[in-house]
């Protein structure tokens, strides 16, 4: 969702990215009251000031997801909730997927329509997000794995095998209940 459509509806949003050119555009795009450049690991804003994060394909992208997954526990609120999209870890080569378990850096190199564009990331097991979000103190209320529809597709054809196969995988979490009532069966 844009930002600028959170802010109309009387969000206050601010953001963060590592790359100067990225928060330079997020600025300029609007609905932000801060955009900052600096590390997901090191997130500058006070303990639970937020009700809502959102980490919008970068977890992938950094060595370890966890310290990143941590401090969006810290900066919560108790009824927060982070949400989280990440390539799918199933989309990639069939060479890698022998590899699963493995944590794995990659940089490649894409062409597009004369553009070239290098990706940096890591290929590395669900589990790796999953345990990160239980450590910290949250579970997974949905799962999706959105895909493209016949629409997408005939906007942009290279999206076909998004409607066969997982490209991308969002997870809405919320806290474990701090007061767990355990043993009570009745009032
Ligand atoms: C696939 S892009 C997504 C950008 C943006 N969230 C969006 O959806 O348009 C991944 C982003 O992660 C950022 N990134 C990578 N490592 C990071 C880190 N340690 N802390 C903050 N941002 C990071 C990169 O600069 C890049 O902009």
């Amino acid at each position: 969702m844009s930002t600028v459509v959170l802010a109309d509806a009387g969000h206050h949003v601010a953001g963060i990215d590592s790359s100067p050119t990225l928060t330079a555009y997020a600025r300029d795009g609007g609905g932000y009251d801060e955009v900052v450049c600096g590390n997901a690991t090191e997130l500058p804003w006070l303990d639970s000031c937020a009700d809502l994060a959102i980490a919008f394909m970068t977890l992938h992208d950094i060595p370890d997801p966890a310290p990143a997954i941590r401090k969006i526990a810290r900066v919560l609120e108790p009824g927060g909730a982070p949400c989280v999209a990440i390539v799918h870890p199933l989309n990639r080569s069939a060479e890698k997927l022998q590899e699963y378990f493995t944590d794995t850096r990659f940089s490649e190199s894409v062409t597009r329509k004369g553009l070239t564009m290098t990706f940096e990331g890591a290929d590395r097991p669900l589990e790796s997000y999953t345990r990160a979000l239980a450590a910290a103190g949250f579970v997974i209320e949905d799962l999706r794995e959105p895909r493209a529809d016949a629409a997408a597709v005939g906007r942009a054809p290279e999206l076909a095998p998004a409607s066969r196969q997982p490209f991308f995988l969002h997870l809405r979490c919320c806290r474990v209940s701090p007061t767990p009532r355990l043993g009570q069966f009745r009032a």
